[in-house]
């Protein structure tokens, strides 16, 4: 029985996924792709941008598992095979570091630190007049674990903390939530700081175009960590270059690794990440995938698994 192990993307370091994986797995065979061995071994397969087409030469696999949140990078193989389950990876660590980092982001715009950078450059002492953390609201695109978990930090330094999402929700505590597109642009009115965590799916394809761009208020910021696609990137240039849109801190792209003649890489009001806001941690990500491949033997449902029907 064995697990393996597959990935096209140079962050992840297969070495060290493949001793945390086999230290809290040991009595799985884990094995990195190509080193496959024998094909009718392998009946987990734990991948991040797999190369695609592989995953049908395993007669015998079971279920796929992300190394990440998002499960795109898998649905997206043309040559998945089909009818297993495909579990994505939610992990205290990386929600954390997700927070983390959108924190970093909302205190830089909601604080005027990306001004302040700018005076310093021309040696300029204007002291902004601060806004009160309860008179900014930031909306947040997509309350799964990880928005949630942005919101409730974000809710904790008491910011006004609105939501949006495409189905309905019980229970957000003090996000105050919009649902659906009739809800989409009351939303976003309201919205002076976006983050965006939707996961990338038929429906939140370019979700984020010209006219919900316009509904922002003038002089909002956008904060992208859900995915590249979601936001329509020429759109959201316009929207900078007439100042609707005052800065945005994007780590997801459209393509990636962004190209290097993308006018998004020297746009002054564009601060660029390569994806690295949410890092999977191979110490407690691989204790999570290992407990789901364990209910898996134990004939019962890992969570969560990817919807056919949602997308995500
Ligand atoms: C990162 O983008 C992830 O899906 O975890």
């Amino acid at each position: 029985m064995s697990i393996l192990l597959a990935s096209t993307d140079f962050w992840e370091d297969m070495e060290v996924w493949s001793n945390g994986l086999q230290e809290v797995m040991p009595e799985m065979d884990v094995r990195v792709y190509p080193d496959e061995g024998d094909v009718n071994d392998v009946e987990y397969a734990v991948v991040w941008k797999h190369p695609r087409g592989i995953l049908k030469k395993y007669p015998n696999l079971k279920a796929i598992l992300s190394l990440g949140a998002g499960v795109d990078h898998i649905i997206s193989d043309p040559e998945l095979p089909e009818g297993l389950p495909i579990v994505r990876l939610v992990d205290k660590k990386l929600t954390h570091e997700m927070c983390l980092h959108a924190l970093h982001w909302v205190l830089h715009f909601h604080s005027d630190q990306y001004l302040y950078r700018i005076q310093q450059q021309s040696r300029e002492w204007i002291q902004q007049s601060s806004v009160q953390s309860e008179d900014r609201t930031i909306g947040i695109m997509g309350l799964g674990n990880i928005g949630k978990a942005i919101g409730d930090s974000l809710v904790n330094l008491d910011f006004n903390v609105i939501g949006w999402g495409a189905r309905p929700k019980h229970s957000l505590g003090n996000i105050e939530y919009y649902c659906g597109h009739e809800q989409l642009s009351d939303f976003l009115s309201q919205t002076e700081i976006l983050i965006n965590v939707l996961p990338l799916t038929e429906n939140t394809k370019n979700i984020l175009s010209k006219i919900e761009l316009a509904f922002l208020p003038k002089g909002s910021f956008i904060i992208n960590i859900g995915r590249g696609g979601i936001i329509n990137e020429s759109d959201l240039l316009t929207a900078l270059d007439s100042g609707h849109i005052t800065a945005t801190a994007l780590d997801v792209f459209a393509q990636e690794p962004l190209p290097e003649n993308n006018s998004l890489w020297v746009h002054p009001s564009v601060y660029v990440t390569p994806h690295i806001a949410g890092q999977s941690n191979p110490g407690s990500a691989a204790r999570t995938i290992a407990d789901n491949i364990r209910l898996i033997e134990k004939g019962e449902s890992p969570y969560p698994i990817y919807s056919h029907s949602s997308g995500y």
